[in-house]
């Protein structure tokens, strides 16, 4: 048997065939099956709340004059993103140079890079992606800087570059006026590179619960990303996009005259986390996806055992609620298993039967599934491929 380089990457791309040679897994659905009959645990999409949320982002968008980058990091899943693009997206963001693979293969050709991309390996897939399609990516740091335009002038690829600016996160982005200055003037000098603007992006703004504080904290953010934006047309230096902002900050971001481009991602499913903060402004979404989980013991009063746990979600942003059945608490993740309690008083689900569970973060959880089940009126329309699951480098 061959065993060398080769081979061993066919064994790890073709991992589903190569077991569907002695037995193929059946999909978890069949288009038109009831959703009661889908094989759990199961990642489901109500299509009509998820078509709402598209269109009430990018109807937001529209309204205020900025594009709309949905990001592709949390559902990997080139069907939803055809969609967002079909409504009027600008492009499409990936948060790694790996991730964007399956979108590019999906015909999709305008691709921010959210994120800084450092090593080898990595520049040189994202000059070969350059070379397909029109990506910008983030700089925060001159070394990186000229690392990219090595591995552009390698390819003979041209990529746009957006200083990436700390707005109050505290993650990557320069905060000094000296860098952001040096960083543009290098890209606008180098070969291979093109100056786009500045990425200014506030993760830890999108959780914050009260609308107010939100608001306040976002209006902060976006004062800064101005003065840097001001800094380098002071000096000759346009800034074409400024680009930024979540499911949160959306609200405040493309109102601020600032934000030209708004990067949100989560807005399309909503989870636990996102459930949790205050949406009192004109701007809110449904929940679309659930977790479909099957009771597969009922070992004592009180105390039912659902068929997923932490292999099919995370619960770093705390446990999944039980959705529309009140009185049963998620209250354990186990590997395989999820314990839910039982109020008194309340009839215990029975086994065998599908409860629906809101995901409390869905990136990671989408990032855990190979199929989305996407429904409409209780019944299966199709199964759409997760196939960036995985694709973290
Ligand atoms: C750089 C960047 N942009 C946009 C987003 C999208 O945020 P959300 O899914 O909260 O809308 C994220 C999420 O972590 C992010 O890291």
């Amino acid at each position: 048997m061959d065993s060398g380089p080769c081979a061993e990457r066919t064994l790890v791309t073709t991992r589903l065939s190569q077991l569907s040679n002695v037995l193929s897994l059946p999909d978890p659905a069949l288009p038109g099956q009831p959703l009661a009959q889908v094989d759990t645990p199961s990642l489901v999409l109500d299509l009509d709340v998820f078509e709402a949320n598209l269109g009430a982002m990018q109807q937001w968008a529209d309204r205020h004059g900025v594009a709309l980058r949905p990001h592709a990091k949390a559902h990997k899943c080139p069907e939803i993103a055809r969609r967002q693009l079909a409504l009027g997206a600008r492009g499409i963001c990936c948060q790694k140079v790996s991730e964007a693979l399956p979108f590019l293969e999906a015909g999709i050709r305008d691709i921010h890079i959210s994120n800084e991309v450092v090593g080898p390996a990595k520049l040189a897939l994202l000059a070969q992606i350059a070379v397909r399609a029109d990506v910008s990516v983030c700089v925060d740091n001159m070394t990186n800087l000229h690392a990219l335009a090595a591995a552009m002038a390698q390819a003979g690829a041209r990529i746009t570059v957006l200083v990436e600016v700390d707005v109050g996160q505290g993650r990557c982005g320069v905060t000094d006026d000296h860098d952001v200055l040096a960083l543009a003037r290098a890209a606008e000098a180098m070969q291979g590179l093109r100056f786009g603007g500045l990425q200014a992006y506030h993760g830890s703004a999108q959780h914050v619960r009260s609308h107010t504080e939100r608001a306040a904290i976002c209006g902060q953010a976006a004062a800064r990303a101005a003065g840097y934006a001001s800094l380098l047309r002071a000096h000759g230096i346009t800034c074409e996009r400024i680009t930024g902002g979540g499911t949160g900050s959306a609200e405040f971001d493309a109102g601020s005259g600032v934000y030209t481009e708004l990067q949100a991602g989560s807005y399309a499913f909503m989870d636990g986390d996102y459930g949790a903060n205050e949406w009192s402004g004109p701007l809110s979404f449904g929940t679309s996806l659930f977790l479909l989980s099957t009771v597969m013991s009922t070992p004592a009063p009180g105390r039912v055992i659902l068929d997923a746990g932490l292999k099919s979600l995370t619960i770093e942003c705390g446990l999944p609620q039980v959705h529309g059945r009140a009185g049963l608490a998620y209250a354990a993740a186990n590997d395989e298993h999820g314990v839910v309690r039982v109020q008194e008083g309340v009839a215990a689900p029975a086994l065998g039967e599908v409860l629906r569970l809101v995901v409390p973060h869905v990136d990671p959880a989408f990032n855990l599934h190979d199929t989305l089940v996407a429904y409409r009126e209780e019944a299966v329309v199709g199964l759409w491929p997760i196939a960036a699951r995985g694709l973290s480098r």
